[in-house]
């Protein structure tokens, strides 16, 4: 089997590659460098894959389709934070946010469809920040937004592909990681939340659905 994750050079992708390397699947793993130097394991393959940048994922795109690489699971766990708890948006960050979060995995995940079998699925690594149901702040504007759209467009994505392959999104619970600049806030490790992550794509997957990795239920939109 095969799983392709981006943003595997630290944080959650990296746990999660290291817990899929773990269970004997075969792993592309994706930095803007393309370097993953936390992982030396003859079963994983790392390659460059920036998505702020059309060149870069034509780049990426080309690289898997010149090695043939057929994919079961993609998780689009990519992602950048850097209005994380601001109170006001900024146009810079906004844009890059947008860039990363919604634009480039959006036009990614189109592009790669068709390497993905019909029987897989595709996991968005989204943000119960995103959740317009349950918003009750004031704050990072375009985080929330950024990972509110990218909900729409898994949803939107469910709707076309109708279950060839699968999609779900995740909220992969609040996690020690140096997105938000200071990774001894959170309360789950990385191993912790990639080890309910992977109980969620390859036991518990439910097509469509919005899941809080953190009490294994589903988020409201
Ligand atoms: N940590 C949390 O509490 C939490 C909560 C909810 C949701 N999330 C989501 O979980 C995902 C992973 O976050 P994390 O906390 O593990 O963050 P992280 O430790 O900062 O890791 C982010 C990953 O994304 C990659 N990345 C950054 N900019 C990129 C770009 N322009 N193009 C492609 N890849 C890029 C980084 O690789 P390089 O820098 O090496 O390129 C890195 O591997 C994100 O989507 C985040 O929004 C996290």
């Amino acid at each position: 089997m095969v799983v392709l994750i981006t943003g595997a050079s630290k944080g959650i992708g990296l746990a999660l590659a290291k817990h899929f390397l773990a269970h004997k699947y075969q792993v592309f793993g994706t930095s803007r460098t393309g370097k993953i130097s936390d992982i030396e394991h003859d079963q994983f393959t790392g390659f460059p894959l920036d998505l702020s940048t059309t060149e870069s994922i034509h780049k990426a795109i080309s690289y898997i389709k010149n090695k043939g690489i057929s994919i079961d699971i993609l998780i689009n766990n990519a992602g950048i934070g850097p209005d994380l708890n601001a109170v006001e948006p900024e146009e810079s960050t906004y844009r890059k946010t947008f860039e990363v979060n919604t634009t480039g995995t959006l036009f990614f995940t189109e592009m790669i469809i068709p390497f993905i079998n019909k029987q897989g699925k595709i996991i968005n690594i989204s943000s119960k920040m995103g959740s317009i149901a349950m918003c009750t702040s004031s704050d990072s504007v375009a985080y929330r937004m950024s990972k509110a759209a990218l909900n729409m467009y898994s949803k939107i994505l469910a709707n076309k592909l109708q279950g060839k392959p699968k999609v779900a999104i995740v909220h992969p619970g609040w996690v020690r990681t140096m997105i938000s600049g200071d990774d001894t806030l959170g309360r789950l490790s990385t191993e912790e939340s990639a080890r309910g992550i992977f109980d969620f794509v390859t036991s518990n997957f439910e097509n469509a659905t919005f899941w809080n990795n953190e009490n294994q239920s589903l988020i409201p939109w």
